[in-house]
């Protein structure tokens, strides 16, 4: 079986790479660190073959051409986990264009451009899970981290979409969306996370939504049944709460 991970050097996407090296898949690992990849191969080699792209996924011409050669392989696309994706911190400023657009290319663009060559192969095999890792965030936007996000919502509406396009092909799309879990991107949040999550814990629920075949899978379940709530509150009061949580600084 043949697994795709963007984002495999460090954090969630790492984690499950080691997990489907145990589980005997063989992995095409996708990063800008080459270097952390070269690492994680030499470790899992013992246990599976692994393949590793040293690739910005912004810059999707290049992308778009490994992941050609990869389908192009004769053998089936299993499973991709579109998982790479940066946030910009929280900061109480306008965020600069440049910054913004970066941003948007890795957290949502890329995700088309990843899928572009995929999601034809999964057709003709009528076969393949898709999973894409959203965020809690995407529920509500935080003035302080409006980019992250928007690209995050985007993405659900995105995969909404696919879900229902690619039923017909016998193709699983699963958009999950975790709360914080401990990595190098929460490593720089200088607030307090509520429901904070080992690197363990979370990476084992999103494996359970990915072998059960969760459509959305959100957790930790009570801190998205409060963010729920808030969404669905009157403007007036919304608006009163996203303030009064908003981390204020610059991390
Ligand atoms: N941790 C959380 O609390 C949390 C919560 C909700 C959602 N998420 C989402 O989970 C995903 C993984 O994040 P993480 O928490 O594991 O953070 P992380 O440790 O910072 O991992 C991010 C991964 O994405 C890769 N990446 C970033 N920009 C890239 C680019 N332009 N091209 C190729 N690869 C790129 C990084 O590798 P290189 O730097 O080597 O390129 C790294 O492997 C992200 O999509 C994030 O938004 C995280």
């Amino acid at each position: 079986m043949n697994i795709i991970i963007t984002g495999a050097s460090s954090g969630i996407g790492r984690a499950l790479a080691y997990h489907y090296a145990k589980v005997g898949y063989t992995l095409f690992l996708i990063a800008r660190r080459k270097e952390k990849l070269i690492e994680i191969q030499n470790e899992l080699n013992k246990f599976c073959r692994v393949k590793i792209f040293e690739v910005d996924v912004s810059e999707f011409d290049k992308l778009t051409h490994i992941i050609n050669n990869i389908v192009n392989l004769n053998s089936k696309i299993d499973l991709v986990i579109a998982n790479a994706g940066v946030s910009l911190g929280h900061n109480s400023e306008f965020s600069n264009f440049k910054d913004f657009k970066k941003l948007t290319d890795i957290n949502y663009l890329s995700i088309h451009a990843l899928l572009s060559p995929i999601v034809p192969k999964m057709q003709k095999q009528k076969s393949g899970k898709i999973v894409v890792i959203s965020s809690l965030a995407s529920i509500i936007s935080m003035p302080s981290s409006i980019a992250y996000s928007s690209s995050k919502r985007a993405l659900n509406s995105y995969t909404e979409g696919l879900r229902n396009l690619l039923i017909k092909d016998n193709i699983k799309v699963i958009n999950i969306q975790p709360g914080f879990i401990e990595s190098e991107m929460t490593a720089k949040n200088s607030f307090k996370m509520p429901f904070f999550m080992s690197n363990e814990n979370g990476v084992k629920r999103i494996i359970y939504a990915i072998d059960k075949n969760k459509k959305e899978y959100k957790f930790p379940k009570r801190f998205y049944y409060f963010i729920k709530f808030i969404s669905i509150l009157p403007l007036s009061l919304k608006d009163k709460i996203i303030n009064k949580f908003s981390p204020k600084k610059a991390t």
